[in-house]
């Protein structure tokens, strides 16, 4: 049985439905936003007692812990509720998971690193110079430290169709404003591995079913500006490109530092054979299958 926590998300959402399509046991969590579907529950994982409970109801061999406060801005102007979420539920999740001996699937982020190596494998060591990447670091070291069989994910700038109750992202922003007829500030200066989540759900579930351990990068096989991506994505969904201008992220005078990380993925492609799209490749995908 796998449960995943925070199956309300963007990529949790996605995972559940894999899983289930995959014809595998899942039942999963959501928060603010209810799910009225069948193997939804409730959980807020600020309530260890909550947790405690679920995992004793589910027993799960696998917990993919997918909640998150994604916001890297807020993570910064309200450092406790990052920690809270992205650490201490995932302690007690930990603690309530080691009865079962669960395998713990820890969904991390490109952010742990601090931007100053050409490009990462798995294998670096990490030093975040956020509080979102701090969060997300402490709770890989929870993860490795807990004498439980684990996996650790990281990605960066996940991209797709999404539900309307979902965060928007990179590619869906350029798409609703150049459909609007609207000009689109694009930052230059801001590089990313965008991921095309099918690619990283598929992965994934390699992943879980071989039972592989360890720390995976599951990114897009490209290294891009964000400027540069949306000049891709207004070609491959014939959008008027003239109306994406470049911006330096200094403008916009955010509370979060970012740098600039590349992740390597050929580790997961040689444990998996599992190729991850680059840019073209993953945005023609998208452009091919229906809005979820
Ligand atoms: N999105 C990105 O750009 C990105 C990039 C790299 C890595 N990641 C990592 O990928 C993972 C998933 O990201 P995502 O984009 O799918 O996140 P998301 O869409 O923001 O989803 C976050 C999830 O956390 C749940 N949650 C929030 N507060 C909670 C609480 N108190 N108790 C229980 N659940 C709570 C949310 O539930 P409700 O929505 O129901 O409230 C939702 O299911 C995260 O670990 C993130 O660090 C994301």
């Amino acid at each position: 049985m796998i449960l995943i926590i925070g199956g309300s998300g963007f990529l949790g959402y996605y995972l559940h439905h894999n899983f289930i399509k995959n014809g595998q046991k899942v039942n999963s969590t959501y928060f603010k936003h209810r799910i009225n579907e069948e193997y939804f529950h409730y959980l807020d994982v600020t309530d260890k007692k909550n947790i405690h409970t679920i995992i004793q109801k589910i027993k799960p061999d696998v917990i993919i812990y997918a909640s998150a406060i994604t916001n890297v801005d807020l993570c910064e102007t309200d450092k406790n509720l990052a920690k809270a979420i992205n650490v201490t539920g995932l302690k007690f999740t930990i603690d309530a998971a080691a009865s079962f001996h669960s395998k713990i699937i820890y969904i991390s982020t490109s952010a742990v690193f601090d931007g100053s190596k050409k490009s990462y494998s798995e294998a670096e060591k990490t030093n975040p110079i956020s509080s979102y990447g701090l969060t997300k670091s402490m709770g890989e070291e929870l993860v490795l430290n807990s004498n439980l069989p684990y996996l650790i994910i990281r990605t960066d700038q996940p991209y797709s169709w999404k539900k309307n109750w979902h965060h928007t992202n990179s590619v869906l922003r350029v798409i609703e404003h150049l459909n609007s007829n609207e000009e689109h500030l694009e930052i230059s200066d801001w590089y990313n591995t965008p991921t095309y989540v099918p690619d990283f759900v598929a992965c994934t579930q390699k992943l879980v079913n071989d039972d592989h351990t360890g720390i995976f990068h599951l990114v897009g096989s490209d290294f891009k500006n964000r400027f540069d991506f949306a000049l891709i994505v207004a070609d491959i969904f014939g959008l008027d490109k003239n109306k994406i201008k470049a911006i330096n992220s200094s403008v916009l005078k955010l509370p979060a530092k970012r740098v600039n990380v590349k992740l390597e993925n050929k580790k997961a492609f040689e444990k998996t054979g599992m190729a991850m799209s680059n840019s073209i490749d993953g945005l023609k995908k998208m452009r091919k299958i229906q809005p979820v």
